[in-house]
């Protein structure tokens, strides 16, 4: 049995005093009957405020992205050890926002998921197609391009560590929820490429979280298809009563 996860995706929201009161909020009233994972994702000036109020509470730090190399002269980047230095536990790597904006590729990527796991560091790896990649029926190979190049020598004994989201660019922000069926076709031929790639027992255990536009009136009905195995919450993480909505709809 997968252990569904549900991660928030902050993106470059809240200020300090927000960011607490959130991270209160959901701690104080997120019951864990250890049938579902938690993580929260903040901007990386607010993890080392949020990493004590998470400490003794069983909902996860994560950030949002990662430089690749140790340390040295990369004016802006953060390292993976710096990471794991305040608390994080997770880390986002290849949000469609910075493939598509800041123009990250599979082979940066890469690297990025090679050095969160040498750090013991669990990448959310998230791949997704854009609307005309959909529209000329590119979906399949689009994210089978993405995920094979973004995970390019990682091992199956490493993969357990991995979580793949998959997250169609149409729907990130947009209140366009996948269907049903578009969002359990794409993650069982992702589940399919990983048994490909590896074998059936990784396939069957590493984690598939849908995202994009996902609220708590979708959340229930995603969250009960067979292959999604959590969300990557953007806007709907930013306010408590969304969130654990979604979270609410996690199939007991
Ligand atoms: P959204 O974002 O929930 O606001 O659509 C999801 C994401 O980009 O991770």
């Amino acid at each position: 049995m997968r252990k569904v996860l549900i991660a928030g995706n902050w993106k470059m929201n809240l200020n300090r005093q927000a960011a607490v009161s959130l991270v209160e909020a959901i701690v104080q009233r997120f019951a864990s009957e250890g049938t579902v994972d938690l993580a929260l994702c903040p901007p990386f000036v607010y993890l080392e405020t949020l990493a004590p109020l998470l400490k003794d509470s069983s909902v996860a730090l994560g950030a949002q992205n990662m430089y690749f190399e140790k340390s040295g002269a990369f004016t802006g980047e953060v390292s993976g050890e710096m990471l794991v230095d305040v608390g994080c536990r997770f880390v986002i790597l290849g949000h469609s926002e910075r493939r598509h904006i800041l123009g990250e590729t599979d082979a940066m990527i890469n690297q990025k998921v090679h050095a969160a796991l040498e750090l013991g560091l669990r990448p959310i790896l998230c791949v997704g197609e854009l609307l005309a990649e959909r529209e000329a029926g590119q979906t399949e190979a689009v994210v089978r391009q993405q995920m094979t190049g973004s995970l390019a020598g990682v091992s199956a004994d490493q993969m357990p560590n991995i979580v793949i989201a998959y997250e169609p660019v149409w729907a990130i922000g947009t209140g366009k929820v996948a269907t049903p069926e578009q969002a359990q076709s794409v993650h069982a031929d992702l589940r399919r490429m990983i048994e490909e790639c590896y074998n059936a027992q990784v396939a069957g255990a590493v984690r598939i979280q849908y995202g994009g536009s996902v609220k708590p009136e979708n959340a229930k009905e995603l969250l009960s298809l067979e292959d999604v195995d959590g969300a990557l919450v953007g806007g709907a993480s930013l306010k408590v009563e969304d969130f654990l909505g979604i979270v609410a709809g996690v199939p007991k």
